[in-house]
């Protein structure tokens, strides 16, 4: 087996992917024609084209807006999972969805989060993958309707669904406009985590851990730049989740080899790897292990790390961790 081949077939955890980030284009173009959602090409292959992420988060949206019945948050679902295993070795995922970006269109909160729970639950039984659910407080949105978000989610609430994050375009607004929407989902028994410092200074961490409660930060690159925050994660042993391509393609990151990541590993961090919306941005989760490993020379002792990081960062319980190991 070559090393690519061993970075696709190490089993993994993934605790940062977004679903709507994992509907295969085909999937996009099938639903849009069945929910007469007009497309912005006729190529499949051209859905997925842009270079930031507002234009990025318009696609995203458009994906969205072709999810309408259980059924296709089931087949979504089914399909992700099955993608993770088959071009990434997935065990287990922690997932986001936004649930705004679906209810605002008159989706049933309900609707959703069954058709997400098939979809998983027919995975697990036909891949042996497991998978529990992040619901995102989308950052555009008032305040006010995350917190409603929040209380709708709990009100829907099945074991699978397990915590709060955050998403969207991070420079415009920043984590304490929705630090109600955290109390309410922390009141609630829900784990805590948020995108941070993926396009704005590492204050933003710093406010996510204190003000939000968050446990884990999604992203974080921009961290390298302040000792202090550095030294502070680093103590408190703060899990970061890192998503080498898609920052790659919107934030500016091109060349692996000078990614932010490859500080944070040598800072001593606690990273672990991702596909971020891997069908949206050409990935999968072997890829990313491929690319990244390969680009900074990380051998199988690193890989050993990396992973075992991501499975001390699942919200699972010790015996399940330990038994993970
Ligand atoms: N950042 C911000 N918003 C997003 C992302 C991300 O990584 N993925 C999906 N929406
Ligand atoms: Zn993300």
């Amino acid at each position: 087996m070559d090393y690519p081949e061993y970075l696709r077939s190490v089993p993994k955890v993934e605790l940062h992917c977004h679903f709507e980030g994992t509907v295969r284009a085909a999937t996009f173009a099938d639903l849009a024609r069945k929910h007469d959602v007009a497309l912005p090409t006729d190529e499949v292959e051209r859905l997925y084209d842009y270079d930031t992420i507002y234009e990025f988060l318009k696609i995203f949206g458009m994906v969205s807006s072709t999810l309408i019945d259980r059924e296709d948050f089931a087949r979504c679902a089914y399909e992700s999972l099955d993608d993770g295993v088959r071009l990434g070795s997935l065990r287990y995922r922690e997932m986001f969805f936004n649930p705004t970006l679906h209810t605002r269109r008159g989706v049933p909160m309900a609707t959703v989060i069954g058709g997400l729970v098939d979809g998983i639950r027919a995975a697990e039984t036909d891949f042996g993958v497991r998978c529990r659910l992040i619901a995102d407080v989308y950052r555009q949105d008032p305040p006010e309707v995350a917190r409603q978000m929040v209380e709708e989610v709990l009100a829907n609430r099945v074991d699978e669904l397990i915590g709060l994050g955050m998403d969207g375009a991070e420079a415009p607004d920043p984590p304490e406009k929705f630090a109600e929407a955290y109390r309410a989902a922390k009141a609630g028994g829900l784990r805590l985590t948020s995108h941070a410092s993926e396009d704005a200074p590492p204050v933003n961490i710093t406010t996510c851990l204190d003000v939000l409660g968050c446990e884990r930060i999604d992203h974080g690159y921009h961290i390298m730049s302040d000792d202090a925050v550095v030294r502070r994660c680093r103590d408190e042993g703060i899990h970061f989740t890192c998503c080498p391509t898609s920052t790659a393609v919107v934030y500016g990151w091109p060349d692996l080899t000078a990614h932010p990541i490859r500080d944070m590993v040598a800072a001593g961090l606690n990273v672990m790897l991702n596909s971020d919306d891997p069908t949206m941005f050409h990935t999968d989760l072997g890829s990313e292990y491929i690319e990244l490993c390969t680009a900074l020379g990380y051998g199988p002792e690193t890989v050993r790390t990396l992973v075992l990081n991501g499975v001390d960062a699942t919200w699972l319980d010790d015996s399940d961790k330990t038994a993970m190991r």
